[in-house]
């Protein structure tokens, strides 16, 4: 019969099938695609079984080998199928890794550092130069008594020097113990409450913020630091006061600087002072921000009164000290060229990031 099947027809058959199974095997570039191809050629009713039933045909001798080649051709493709799953994997997990991946040498992204505000970091710088004279930081309350703001340091009820400091009260009872209640003008009240409870000698700076009721504008705030500043001893005198303060101006401003005291008046002084410094931007000169006098003013300072000593228990016939204070924002618009107070509350960032 010319149309019988002959065992190398279907061997044949067999060849071409895996030939053909391997081509479109190796087409395939993703893994849930080889399903498809499983059940065409590896199926209970693939191809390959399907080829298998001419074995029917077949004379009996020529079918075992026939059908071992048939199983060897589908132990091949199982093989080859799982390869090319692996490889698939392979491939995909490479993508990945690819998508991924993380170059390490690449420059991280920036982080925004912050900074100390200007009026701290000129707090510390000052604090830095007294401290390196021996002096020790030390801190008092914002909110204070009348007495220690006012009554000890010299500045009586009624007296008239209290308009310079007026302020805002917590609790206005003048009859009690302390008096009323208030946020201190000034860090002098720290001055009489280290006297009260150390011995001499002392010699201390007080930084910290002060209150005062201002009608705001460029040279003035209802909030401001100030550093105090104390020495007493036995022979203290306005010598010990006006080299301290010119090694102080010399420090910050310039060894060049020249140091000026006029006399003032603070009730808790007598002497008492203002210092000056040679205006650093002209040389004394005179320009616009000495206001053309060739000085610029800085701080107020003294020797302690007799009255203070008294109230804090300190003997004035055997001790004497000076006292100083001092604006800290003053300062640094004295230092940086700073036309505006308000500028250090206002949270600019384009003011603060200059002073980085
Ligand atoms: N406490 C004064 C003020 O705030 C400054 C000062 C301090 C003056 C110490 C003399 C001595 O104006």
């Amino acid at each position: 019969m010319a149309d019988e099947t002959t065992a190398a027809d279907i061997v044949a058959q067999l060849e071409a099938l895996e030939r053909e199974a391997h081509d479109r095997l190796e087409q395939f570039t993703a893994e849930s695609d080889l399903s498809e191809w499983r059940t065409d050629y590896l199926g209970r009713s693939g191809k390959v079984t399907q080829l298998l039933r001419g074995l029917g045909g077949l004379p009996k001798e020529e079918r075992p080998r026939v059908g071992q080649l048939a199983n060897t051709v589908k132990a091949r493709l199982a093989e080859a199928l799982e390869a090319q799953q692996a490889a698939l994997r392979r491939g995909q997990h490479a993508e990945t890794l690819k998508a991924e991946a993380l170059d390490v040498t690449l420059p991280g992204a920036p982080v925004r550092m912050g900074q100390l505000h200007p009026t701290t970091q000129i707090l510390n710088e000052i604090l830095g130069i007294f401290e390196r004279m021996g002096f020790m930081v030390v801190e008092g309350p914002e909110v204070e008594w009348d007495r220690y703001n006012f009554a000890m340091l010299n500045i009586p009820a009624n007296h008239p020097a209290r308009d310079m400091w007026d302020t805002f009260y917590v609790d206005a009872d003048p009859t009690k113990n302390f008096g009323s209640m208030l946020l201190r003008t000034h860090t002098s009240p720290v001055q009489v409450r280290i006297m009260e409870n150390t011995p001499p000698p002392v010699r201390i700076v007080a930084p910290g913020r002060v209150y005062r009721n201002e009608a705001t504008d460029a040279s003035h705030e209802a909030i401001f630091y100030q550093v105090e500043g104390l020495a007493v001893d036995e022979r203290t005198s306005m010598a010990d006061l006006k080299g301290v303060l010119t090694a102080f101006a010399r420090d910050l401003f310039g060894a060049n600087t020249r140091v000026r005291f006029n006399c003032s008046y603070f009730p808790f002084v007598e002497p008492g002072a203002e210092v000056s410094i040679s205006c650093h931007v002209c040389g004394g000169d005179g320009c616009r921000v000495c206001k053309h006098t060739g000085w610029l003013e800085v701080l107020g300072c003294g020797m302690v009164h007799p009255n203070v000593l008294e109230a804090v228990n300190y003997d004035p016939a055997q001790y004497a000290g000076f006292a100083f204070g001092m604006g800290v924002e003053r300062i640094a618009m004295l230092k940086y060229g700073i036309d505006d107070i308000r500028y250090f509350y206002n949270n600019d960032i384009r003011f603060l990031q200059q002073f980085r």
